[in-house]
C-alpha cells in the first residue's frame, strides 16, 4: 500500500532508545511504553507531519481545531478497531479545498506510522486506509512486513483513551460502556478483539439469515452460528468479567485524590457464568439461541447474549451508582478506572496501556489536576494529554514534553 511504504521512505532520524532517564527529574519512573517517533499522512487535517518524544508524558497544546485530537486519534489506530472517533475509515483521508457540507476532495488514503518502545524493544507500526480493499479495511505493517489482520497490532500496544464525549459514558445507553470495558480487556487480553470480531460477524449473519429468510433459513448454517456465538460469546463475557473484578480490586486499592471505583458486568451470560461452569453456560447460550430463533427474528437480532451486556461503575465512597455522580465525580471515577487498569496490566503484561487523555484537565480542580501529574509520571506507559491551555498543565512542569500543535504541524515548545 503505497502510503505506508511513503512513510516507510520518509523515516525520520531515530531517536534515542535511552528514554526519559536523561532528563526527568529525580524520583520520575521511566516509562516501559512509549512512542519515539509519530508520523501522519493525509490524516485528517495533516498533510505529512511527524514528531519525536523521549518518553515523558506528551502535551499537546493549541487553538480550537488546531489538530490536537486528531494526532490523538492517529495514535489511537495503533490498536484493532475504529480509533477514538469510531469512525469510518474513508472520513478520515484527508479533506481539502472544499466549501459545502461533503467536504472537499479527497487525495490519498490516511496513514500513521510510529516507532514505539515496549519494554526495552523498538517495534515499528504501520497502519492506514488500504485502498485495494472494496469494504473499509486497515492496512497494517509491523516491523516492516504487511500482517493479516488488524489484532497483530493489539500483541504489540494496547492503548486507552478519555475523550470528551465518554462525559456522558454513564448517561447513555450501554454500548459504549461495553466498548470502553473492552478496550480495558485488550490491554490485559490482546486475542479478545478477534473474539469480538468473531461473535459480532456471526450475529450479523444469523440475524440476516433470520430476516431475509424468515419461515426457511437453513438450520444447519443457524446452527453453526449459534455455536460460534455460544463459544465466542461465553469467551467475551467471561474475559469481561475477570477483569472487572480484577479492576475493581486494584480500584479498592488505590488511594489519594480519585474515587475508588466498583466494576461489575451485568447481563444474562454473565449471571450464568457466576453458578455454573463456563461449558455448561456455552450449552445453555447455544440451547438458548436456538429456542428463541422465531423471537430474534422477529426483533430483529437475538435478545440474549454479550451484546446486551453492561458495564456497571459505583462511586465507593458515596456509595453512589456512576449515574448518579456529578460531572466531575464522573470523570475522576473515569480517570480513577484508566490508571488502575494501567497499573494492573503493567504488573500482569510488563507492558502498560499508552494513555490518552483529551481534554481532561480542564475538568479537574487544581488539586485533582496536580494529583492526576503524580499519577501519569508513576505510570509505566506514556501519557499524551491535550488542552488549549498550557496554563493547565504548570503542575506537571520540567516532567513533560510540551508540543504546540497549528494548521497542521507540531513543533516541540522550547
Ligand atoms: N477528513 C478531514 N480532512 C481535513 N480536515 C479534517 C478532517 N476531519 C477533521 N478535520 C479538521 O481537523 C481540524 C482539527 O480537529 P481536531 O479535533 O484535532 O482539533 P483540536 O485541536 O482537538 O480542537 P479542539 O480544541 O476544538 O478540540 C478541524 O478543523 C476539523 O475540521
Ligand atoms: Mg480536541
Amino acid at each position: 500500500m503505497a502510503a505506508l511504504q511513503h512513510l516507510k521512505a520518509n523515516q525520520m532520524p531515530t531517536a534515542s532508545l535511552d528514554g526519559p532517564d536523561e532528563v526527568a527529574k529525580e524520583g520520575v519512573r521511566q516509562p516501559t511504553v512509549w512512542v519515539a517517533r509519530l508520523q501522519v499522512n493525509a490524516f485528517r487535517s495533516y498533510r505529512q507531519a511527524g514528531m519525536e518524544t523521549n518518553g515523558r508524558p506528551v502535551i499537546l497544546t493549541g487553538p480550537n481545531g488546531a489538530g490536537k485530537t486528531n494526532l490523538l486519534e492517529a495514535l489511537s489506530f495503533l490498536t484493532p478497531g475504529r480509533g477514538l472517533r469510531g469512525a469510518r475509515l474513508s472520513e478520515v483521508d484527508r479533506r481539502v479545498g472544499g466549501d459545502g457540507a461533503e467536504g472537499g476532495e479527497t487525495s490519498q488514503p490516511w496513514a500513521v506510522a510510529a516507532e514505539v518502545v515496549v519494554a526495552g524493544e523498538r517495534r515499528s507500526l504501520g497502519t492506514g486506509r488500504d485502498p485495494a480493499s472494496p469494504r473499509d479495511k486497515r492496512a497494517v505493517k509491523l516491523d516492516g512486513a504487511f500482517a493479516s489482520s488488524q489484532q497483530a497490532l493489539g500483541e504489540v500496544l494496547s492503548v486507552v483513551w478519555l475523550t470528551p464525549q465518554m462525559d456522558r459514558l454513564f448517561q447513555e445507553g450501554p454500548s459504549e460502556r461495553r466498548r470502553f470495558l473492552d478496550r480495558l480487556v485488550f490491554g490485559s487480553d490482546p486475542a479478545h478483539a478477534g473474539r469480538i470480531a468473531k461473535y459480532e460477524q456471526a450475529l450479523r449473519e444469523r440475524s440476516r439469515l433470520l430476516r431475509w429468510e424468515k419461515g426457511t433459513p437453513d438450520p444447519a448454517w443457524l446452527t453453526v452460528l449459534e455455536e460460534t456465538l455460544a463459544e465466542q460469546g461465553v469467551a467475551i463475557a467471561a474475559a469481561r468479567c475477570a477483569l472487572a473484578e480484577r479492576l475493581a480490586s486494584a480500584c479498592a486499592l488505590a488511594g489519594g485524590a480519585f474515587p475508588r471505583a466498583s466494576l461489575a458486568v451485568a447481563g444474562d451470560v454473565e449471571a450464568w457464568l457466576t453458578d455454573m461452569p463456563a461449558l455448561a453456560v456455552e450449552d445453555r447460550l447455544q440451547e438458548h439461541l436456538r429456542a428463541s430463533r422465531s423471537g430474534d427474528a422477529e426483533q430483529g437480532g437475538a435478545a440474549v447474549g454479550p451484546h446486551r451486556s453492561d458495564l456497571r461503575v459505583g462511586h465507593l465512597q458515596r456509595a453512589m451508582p456512576a449515574e448518579l455522580c456529578s460531572t466531575g465525580e464522573q470523570k475522576a471515577l473515569l480517570i480513577a478506572i484508566v490508571l488502575a487498569n494501567s497499573r494492573l496490566i503493567a504488573s500482569e503484561r510488563g507492558a502498560a496501556p499508552l494513555l490518552l487523555l483529551d481534554e481532561v484537565a480542564a475538568h479537574l480542580d487544581e488539586e485533582r489536576r496536580r494529583a492526576l501529574y503524580d499519577e501519569l509520571l508513576a505510570l509505566e506507559g506514556q501519557s499524551w494529554l491535550t488542552g488549549t491551555d498550557p496554563s493547565l498543565f504548570d503542575g506537571i512542569g520540567g516532567n513533560a514534553e510540551f508540543f504546540s500543535v497549528r494548521e497542521g504541524r507540531i513543533a516541540p515548545d522550547s
